[in-house]
């Protein structure tokens, strides 16, 4: 009779070998996988005093944005935030702009700020407003870069473009009390490390397969 016990025993160790690889791999997968911070806008109001017929040619924008770091053990680093006003769903006039400067938020931070943009120009904001008084649609863009901060790593940049409609009344102001979920057009995409995770399970899978 040929002696198998040995082959067996190879292919256990191999086994176990795999099994091992492929814990740390999801381990690891688990505690790089980084999730993008959640944007709102709970305030926005352009003071317009339509009633007096103001010699100002210029009003404000009045926003106040909320940013959430959503994992439990990452800090973000936030690029410069670019955030652009429109007067439309569909952007087809510029109203104004803002850039907030770059800063660190730990993990679990939630962030909240009121910001006022000066010089807006009247005549296209109350040109945006139904005469007849129904609600209109703004939009709202923002554009960033973030990176993660795991234990003593940073990450590379993640791009995070997202953006929401917001209704308006024709005071300025928005009409719905809840706050305004910024959100991506694209679909989600994976990390980076999300898909350095997928890349180690897939390795590991051509791993076995080419082995038997
Ligand atoms: C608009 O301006 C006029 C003149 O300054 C003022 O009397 C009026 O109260 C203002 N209306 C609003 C809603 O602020
Ligand atoms: C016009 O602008 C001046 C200076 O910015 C400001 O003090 C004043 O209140 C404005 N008037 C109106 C009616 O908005
Ligand atoms: C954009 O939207 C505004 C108002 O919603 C509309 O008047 C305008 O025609 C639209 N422009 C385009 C290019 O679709
Ligand atoms: C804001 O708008 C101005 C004028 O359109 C433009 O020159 C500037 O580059 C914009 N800034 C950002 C941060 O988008
Ligand atoms: C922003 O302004 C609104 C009033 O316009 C106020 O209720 C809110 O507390 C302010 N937020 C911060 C963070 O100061
Ligand atoms: C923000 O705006 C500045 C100036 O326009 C530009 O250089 C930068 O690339 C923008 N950032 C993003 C993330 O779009
Ligand atoms: C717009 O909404 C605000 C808050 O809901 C309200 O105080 C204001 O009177 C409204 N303006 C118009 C013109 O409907």
């Amino acid at each position: 009779m040929p002696d198998t016990g040995g082959g067996g025993g190879c292919c256990m160790c191999c086994c176990r070998f795999i099994f091992t690889l492929g814990l740390t791999s999801l381990f690891m997968w688990l505690s790089l996988r980084t999730s993008s911070p959640d944007c709102l806008l709970s305030k926005f109001y352009i003071p317009l005093n339509q009633t007096f017929n103001s010699p100002n040619l210029t009003t404000t924008l009045e926003f106040e944005l909320r940013l959430k770091n959503t994992n439990k053990d990452k800090g973000v680093y936030y690029d410069p935030i670019n955030v652009t006003f429109f007067d439309s769903s569909n952007r087809s006039h510029f109203i104004g702009n803002f850039t907030v400067p770059k800063f660190y938020q730990g993990h679990k931070k939630k962030a909240r700020k009121n910001f006022t943009i000066p010089n807006i120009n009247r005549e296209v904001v109350i040109q945006a407003i139904p005469v007849n008084g129904s609600p209109a649609f703004f939009r709202v863009d923002l554009a960033t870069s973030v990176r993660y901060k795991i234990l003593m790593f940073k990450t590379k940049r993640d791009k995070i473009k997202v953006g929401a409609n917001i209704e308006v009344n024709g005071t300025v102001i928005k009409v719905s009390r809840k706050d305004v979920k910024l959100k991506s057009n694209a679909k989600k995409s994976r990390s980076y490390y999300g898909q350095m995770g997928v890349f180690l399970v897939e390795f590991l899978v051509s791993g076995l397969l080419s082995f038997w």
